[in-house]
């Protein structure tokens, strides 16, 4: 497997400046989330992982802590390929486990924040000798190219429920694009948070120490820092809660007054007091809704594993044999 290269700063600038205009000129406002994810995004990222609040990152790493090593061995792969890397420390669990089964030969994050891969691949690279570290800066919503000299068993990991960030149609898209790329060998590991008692998960969202307001605001100032825009932050204000129908939560930014906000090359974008930007929503699923997700993009659930208060699952997903949902 070769690495595949960044893209050009020209194309990812045309890029965010499409995807700004298109979500700014929308009645209801949004903007990708990805572009929460600079570095100081990822930093406030990790901090909330840490909140008291926040029980995804714990039990997902309890999970992983108690089964990582078991579905190694069982599965024996030669390549982790991880999308949406980040910084965190699961991803230890599953490299020590990796190489306690004898496997494993080589590790592929795959992030859009190139500085914060490249961090994190010095210090694996140093952690763990035998292993080939790959990083690839891409986007994990374009289709997955892993070339083809990757070793095969792979193990493609998607976790920390980041799947739950993008809506039906978007997801049906990402896990579409894994399975294309998969081989009949190869497995799909998926973290995915389950529907509980929305008290809980909007407690998860709206911390007491304002850590994930910070980590929303911080998207106006990639905005202001890399388009010129002139956001003032202190006239938005976070807010989340959870649609009960929709069974996900809803972060916002919502306007304090009446205000025009100037973005070079999108133009003025007028806000009324009390209108909001989306800028995230977090899908909460439970055993059927995943079935039939994975189900419609060609995958099958081969294990299920949750913690005994079915808090959160993590799901290993093999192709299903004829291609189709019947299988
Ligand atoms: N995927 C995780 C979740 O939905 C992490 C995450 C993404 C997140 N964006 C976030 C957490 C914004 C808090 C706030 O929870």
């Amino acid at each position: 497997m070769t690495s595949i290269a960044g893209r050009s700063d020209a194309s990812l600038r045309a890029e965010l400046l499409h995807d700004v205009a298109w979500g700014l000129s929308r009645a209801q406002k949004e903007l990708p989330p990805k572009y929460f994810y600079d570095r100081r995004g990822s930093e406030l990222f990790d901090e909330i992982t840490r909140l008291p609040e926040y029980y995804l990152t714990r039990t997902e790493r309890a999970l992983l802590d108690c089964w990582s090593t078991p579905v190694m061995v069982a599965l024996r792969p030669r390549a982790l390929v991880e999308l949406g890397a980040g910084s965190a420390d699961k991803t230890r669990l599953l490299l020590d486990a990796m190489v306690y089964a004898g496997s494993g030969e080589v590790y592929v994050p795959i992030d859009v924040s190139a500085e914060f891969l490249d961090d994190a691949a010095a210090r694996l690279r140093e952690e763990y000798p035998t292993l080939g570290i790959e990083p690839v800066v891409g986007d994990i919503a374009d289709p997955l190219d892993l070339g083809p000299d990757l070793p095969r068993p792979a193990l493609i990991g998607f976790l920390g429920s980041t799947i739950g960030n993008f809506d039906a149609a978007e997801a049906r898209a990402l896990l579409e694009n894994v399975a294309r790329a998969m081989r009949p060998d190869d497995r799909f590991l998926l973290g995915a948070d389950l529907r509980k008692n929305p008290a809980v998960i909007e407690a998860a969202y709206n911390d007491a120490q304002g850590v994930t307001a910070e980590f929303n605001l911080n998207v106006l100032r990639v905005l202001n820092r890399d388009l010129g825009a002139s956001f003032d932050p202190s006239k938005f204000e976070h807010r989340a809660f959870y649609d009960r129908t929709l069974h996900r939560i809803e972060m916002h930014l919502v306007s304090t007054d009446d205000q025009r906000v100037s973005i070079p090359g999108v133009g003025e974008v007028a806000f009324a007091g009390g209108e909001s930007i989306r800028t995230e929503i977090s899908c909460k699923y439970d055993r059927a809704s995943l079935d039939c997700m994975l189900g419609d993009a060609g995958l099958v659930i081969e294990r299920w594993i949750t913690d005994s208060a079915q808090t959160y699952a993590l799901v290993v997903a093999t192709l299903a044999r004829d291609g189709g949902i019947d299988a």
